[in-house]
């Protein structure tokens, strides 16, 4: 096959030897790596169509470079309330700001991930894809939003961008038809390669408590074999689990509709069928409800209030109608239905994996996978709510099952290539999963840097996840410090950024080091807190203004010495 690809190669340079291969630019934003694998990908087969593609994060991109790009292709996720992702945000603000080139050379398309089921929907591509044309660009091929199963809508953007570029690129007498041979050569595989799309059932061997009798968590520690399945991840991946969602949910669902649950339905493009209750059970998502859903569902409720619910103009009220409820209150709230099954499940949503960090490095636990994940449950509207895979993995999964799994790299998360550079690791809760793969390949590969990690939880008692570790560690020499606040057990709460303020002056003096600062867990309160925290203590410890202690930070971020996996 590869000589094919030989011998095909010089048609590319037809016509007077001239080169009509085009140069195309594609930047990616990316959290949890998705938006950079299907930047790599668009890469790959631009190659293979002759086009000559560069692709880049967008951290690593220099903004003056702009000015040069005739093509440029943008992959970009949103987070939380509309955020761009960490290496994303300062090309972001660059192009919004009034730096920013005008660019009437430039034609360009957006790809944008996101979630539905967030109010800000693939905002950060939205923004991306509305200020290049403000700023003269030409949308050559329209936007896609695709949702967390983005795949199908990712090909289809791809296959309409690779299109028209070989359009405008023939009709410069460009590409030859040829090249499409080229492209659909057979490539040498391996006999089976697991992946989101094709997922490895990983054996359980171990699934326990990590907390102990009378706290309020669970935390459960999981094992999985990887073995026979060729799967490799480096510390700082995720694994991804497709869960099962709560028999009993499924099992009201079902009662509530009158359905019957051996009905059989067609659970995707294919034709594929199921019974109902294993398609609502392992196929589709029924505990978050959007707008989305809802507007889709009215057409099918004889109850007149989800018509008014969905109706322009109540936006506001459809919204919060929403939050913290899910299908089966929608089903219970605007009956009676006129719905048979395959009405409703052609309209939920597929079940989208849950991403966890891994937990554990390959040079300690070869062919494992072990994972720290906390079981969330919570009352709303009444009843008690459970999180899918969670509950699913604490409730329903022992040793000896199987789970569906993949592994999903993140480029963003990784340890230092220089063994001995400083480390300083900032995970609370089950944020702390990464630090201990990252512990795990330090003392495997024998890596010689100082490393400081801040733990917190709760409870010392009940709380301290994976204690007897750290300790061994910090005896040993393979973990440095460890400063621990629990937050509970004092009358005033102490938090992990707490700890990093009272240990500023040290703190500090391992950033002038050259020590890469991470953080994983808490979002929307921990991430942001401690980020503040930091800027405090450079802003106090290194004498500088605010302006300054930020722009320190900033820099730490575009050397890739503070990395985030945020959740
Ligand atoms: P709390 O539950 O007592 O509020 C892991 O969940 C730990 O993170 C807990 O000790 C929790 O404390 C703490 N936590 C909660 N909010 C936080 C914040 N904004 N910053 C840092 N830690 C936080």
């Amino acid at each position: 096959a590869v000589s094919v690809l030989d011998a095909e190669a010089p048609t590319l340079f037809a016509g007077g030897g001239k080169p009509v291969s085009k140069e195309v630019t594609v930047l990616y934003g990316s959290q949890t790596g998705n938006a950079q694998k299907l930047a790599e990908k668009a890469g790959k087969a631009l190659k293979e169509r002759g086009f000559e593609a560069k692709v880049s994060s967008m951290l690593d991109f220099k903004p003056n470079e702009l000015k040069k790009v005739e093509t440029l292709l943008i992959v970009v996720s949103t987070h939380g309330e509309g955020d761009p992702p960490d290496n994303a945000v300062s090309f972001y603000e660059f192009l919004h700001s009034k730096r920013a080139p005008k660019l009437d050379h430039l034609r360009f398309s957006v790809l944008a991930l996101g979630d539905t089921s967030y109010e800000h929907f693939c905002q950060t591509g939205k923004d991306f894809d509305k200020r290049l044309e403000e700023l003269g660009g030409t949308r050559f091929y329209p936007r896609v939003d695709c949702d967390v199963d983005y795949e199908e809508a990712a090909a289809k953007w791809l296959d309409g961008v690779l299109g028209e570029l070989s359009k405008q690129a023939n009709a410069n007498g460009g590409t030859t038809p040829l090249l499409s041979a080229v492209a659909a050569a057979p490539k040498a595989e391996p006999a089976v390669v697991y992946s989101r799309k094709n997922p490895f059932l990983a054996e359980v061997l171990e699934n326990i408590n990590l907390n102990g009798r009378g706290s309020n968590k669970e935390t459960r520690h999981l094992e999985l074999s990887l073995e026979g399945s060729g799967l490799k991840y480096e510390p700082g991946d995720a694994l991804g689990i497709f869960p099962k969602n709560d028999p009993e949910l499924v099992d009201l669902v079902i009662q509530e509709m009158k359905w019957n649950p051996e009905e059989t339905v067609t659970i995707d493009k294919d034709g594929e069928v199921r019974s109902l209750k294993e398609a609502l059970t392992s196929h589709f998502e029924i505990t978050v409800l959007t707008k989305a859903l809802l507007q889709k569902l009215a057409p099918l409720s004889k109850n007149s209030a989800l018509q008014e619910l969905v109706a322009p103009g109540n936006e506001a009220k459809l919204k919060e109608y929403a939050k913290g409820r899910d299908l089966l209150d929608a089903l219970r709230d605007f009956g009676s239905w006129d719905a048979a099954p395959q009405q409703v499940i052609s309209i939920l949503r597929k079940m989208p994996p849950r991403l966890y960090s891994i937990a554990s490095s390959l040079a300690a636990y070869p062919d494992e996978v072990h994972l720290t994940i906390g079981a969330v449950r919570y009352e709303s509207y009444g009843r008690l709510r459970k999180g899918v895979c969670s509950t699913f993995c604490a409730e329903r999964i022992h040793i000896g099952d199987t789970l569906p799994v993949f592994i999903q790299p993140n480029p963003n998360f990784k340890l230092p290539k220089d063994p001995s550079t400083p480390i300083i690791m900032v995970g609370p809760g089950t944020g702390v999963a990464p630090f201990r793969a990252f512990m795990q390949e330090r003392e495997a590969t024998g890596a010689n840097g100082k490393s400081w990690l801040f733990f917190g939880d709760q409870h010392f008692v009940t709380d301290f996840l994976y204690q007897t570790e750290w300790l061994a560690w910090l005896k040993s020499g393979v973990l440095t410090r460890m400063d621990v606040a629990f937050s509970r057990d004092t009358e005033k709460k102490v938090y992990v950024q707490h700890r990093m303020l009272e240990r500023s002056k040290e703190l500090f003096g391992w950033l002038e080091e050259g020590a890469v600062v991470y953080i994983c867990g808490d979002k929307q309160h921990m991430a942001r807190d401690v980020h503040q925290t930091l800027i405090d203590l450079i802003e106090k410890e290194g004498g500088m203004s605010r302006e300054q202690a930020e722009a320190y930070l900033t820099e730490m971020q575009k050397q890739k010495r503070y990395q985030r996996d945020v959740y």
